[in-house]
């Protein structure tokens, strides 16, 4: 049975007071009977706090991005091996934002999923087209050659410890979302893909997460869809009320 989740990426919101104050607003709120994990990703700098003050809460705290080196004179980075000696076990890699701002390709990538994996971290890799992609129709394409160019070097016995997240590059934070048959179609079409290159049960087992403008609003009809595993969340990851009315929809 494949995991549901429902990860909220913070981005580079919410200072110490800001993210103590949402912590508690989603502990009081926090479904208690809920089989859906859970993951909140804070800035760097409120890891460690977010670590210590969700200890005994059923919530995971994930990391945005990490270096691919073990350590080094890389000013301003930070290591896997920092990120684990604070209790963060899970990374996101791959972020659109990551690629388009800070000009991370599929190689670098890759390499810091080979780092996170070589310390049994759980990778949310992400990926998705931009909207000329789609627009030119070759967003298939984009979307196989990413997992093809970032991710398909693992090996069979890696893939317990990644989760997939598209993000159709159109919407994140416009408000666009992808429709839940646009959001079907492709994640049928990465199932499919995983199936052809590793097998039956690995395809089944992974979790496919949709990121882009999801809201409370329509949650629900794009994590009805079969092979929509739960959601990336962005802009309403940081109203305890919004993530937490996201969270029960699945
Ligand atoms: O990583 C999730 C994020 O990119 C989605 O952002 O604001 O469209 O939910 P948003």
């Amino acid at each position: 049975m494949r995991k549901k989740i429902v990860a909220g990426n913070w981005k580079m919101h919410k200072n110490s007071e800001q993210t103590e104050d949402l912590l508690n607003d989603l502990i009081a709120k926090i479904p208690t009977d809920s089989e859906t994990q859970i993951i909140v990703a804070p800035t760097f700098v409120n890891l460690a706090s977010a670590v210590d003050h969700l200890e005994f809460i059923n919530i995971d705290v994930a990391a945005q991005n990490m270096h691919q080196a073990e350590s080094g004179a890389f000013t301003g980075e930070i290591s896997a091996d920092m990120l684990k000696s604070i209790g963060v076990n899970t990374v996101i890699l791959g972020h659109s934002e990551r690629r388009a701002i800070f000009n991370e390709t599929d190689a670098l990538i890759a390499s810091k999923v080979d780092t996170a994996l070589t310390h049994e971290m759980t990778v949310i890799f992400c990926f998705g087209e931009e909207l000329k992609d789609r627009q030119e129709k070759q967003h298939f394409n984009v979307v196989e050659n990413q997992l093809k160019d970032g991710l398909y070097h693992i090996n069979e016995a890696a893939w317990k410890n990644i989760v997939l997240a598209y993000e159709p590059v159109w919407a994140i934070g416009t408000g666009e979302t992808a429709s839940p048959e646009q959001a079907q179609e492709m994640h049928e079409f990465i199932r499919e893909n995983i199936r052809k290159n590793f097998g039956a049960t690995i395809a089944d087992e992974v979790s496919i997460l949709y990121g882009g403008s999801v809201k409370p609003e329509n949650a629900n009809e794009i994590f009805s869809k079969p092979d929509v595993d739960g959601g990336l969340i962005g802009g309403a990851a940081l109203k305890a009320d919004d993530f937490i009315a996201i969270v029960n929809a699945i």
